[in-house]
């Protein structure tokens, strides 16, 4: 009788276990259709990231040389009809010729936006204090005239890994916003630290003393053409801070500011620092001319 109830008890657990191994089974069915569906959602996401940055590039690139005639014949025109106009029509042309060269100046920005990936270089070792020393004496060396306007390392910046011209562009816009945005009256003052965040990451700081922004456009500034001042106040198109942005998330780290209105800015930006080895590894793996890591 006690036989027969172990055996009935044994039964059920085998029962039991095999049920269980059905749900488990089910279950796995289940994550491995999951797994590929989420695969496929990638592929096309993939796939309509690279023809949407496809169309960026081609729309920017092919509006520019028409864009370019209406601009520079508008300009002959204005200059043949001088005189020839009144004062309403002159003043109709020069808004025609305005708007035809602003659009000019936001289709070379787009273009200069939708470089980043499409004309993305493989990473080298840059050394960001002599990045900093080449910015000063070449692109803003006229803008450091013009401000009176001084830039300070005061401590050694680190090498890192990433694309040379990208790494330039970026500390360029970020140094350049520093002394455009200074307040009036009073010389800019950049000042490029640098400290060692989670373990591989490096953060870059660039602070200046300049008008400084308010807390509710600290994330407003990153996006395309967003400007908090006039074209009269100071000159841009407001694409600097986008590109910087998607320079750095690229690259795999991180941009954000903290700032007080009337008392300056610090922009940071994180990104990793590797060994020279596993640069050289990561190169080597990925012979289209990205880092592995980057986005
Ligand atoms: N260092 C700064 N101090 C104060 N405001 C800043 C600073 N940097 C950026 N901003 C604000 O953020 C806006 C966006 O900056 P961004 O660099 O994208 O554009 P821009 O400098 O106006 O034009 P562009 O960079 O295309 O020449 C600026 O118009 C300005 O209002
Ligand atoms: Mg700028």
């Amino acid at each position: 009788m006690k036989l027969e109830e172990r055996a009935k008890e044994l039964e059920g657990a085998r029962l039991a276990t095999l049920n269980i191994a059905e749900d488990l089974d089910e279950a796995r069915i289940e994550a491995e259709k999951a797994k590929g569906e989420l695969e496929e959602t990638n592929i096309k996401l993939e796939r309509s990231n690279r023809e949407l940055q496809d169309f960026t590039y081609i729309a920017s690139h092919d509006l520019r040389e028409p864009m370019r005639k209406i601009s520079a014949f508008g300009q002959l025109l204005q200059e043949s009809l001088k005189g020839k106009l009144d004062e309403d029509e002159e003043e109709n042309f020069a808004f025609m010729i305005d708007g035809a060269t602003r659009m000019q100046q936001m289709i070379d920005a787009l273009l200069a936006y939708s470089r980043v990936t499409t004309q993305a270089k493989p990473a080298k070792r840059v050394d960001l204090n002599k990045a900093i020393e080449d910015i000063k004496s070449v692109e803003l060396a006229v803008l450091l005239e013009e401000t009176g306007g001084t830039i300070h390392v005061p401590e050694p910046l680190p090498a890192v890994p990433a694309d040379p011209s990208q790494v330039h562009q970026l500390l360029q816009n970020l140094i350049g916003n520093g002394l455009k945005f200074h307040r009036e009256g009073i010389a800019p003052e950049i000042t490029v630290r640098s400290r060692r965040v989670n373990g591989n990451m490096v953060q870059v700081e660039v602070e200046d003393n300049g008008i400084g922004i308010e807390e509710a456009n600290y994330e407003k500034i990153f996006g395309m053409f967003q400007r908090l001042h006039s074209r009269e106040d100071y000159g841009g198109t407001g694409i600097g801070l986008a590109v910087c942005k998607k320079i750095v998330e690229r690259h795999g780290g991180s941009i954000g500011v903290n700032s007080a209105p009337g008392k300056g800015s610090t922009f940071w930006f994180t990104m990793p620092t590797i060994t020279n080895d596993e640069l050289r590894i990561t190169n080597e793996n990925n012979k289209l001319g990205g880092v592995k890591n980057y986005k």
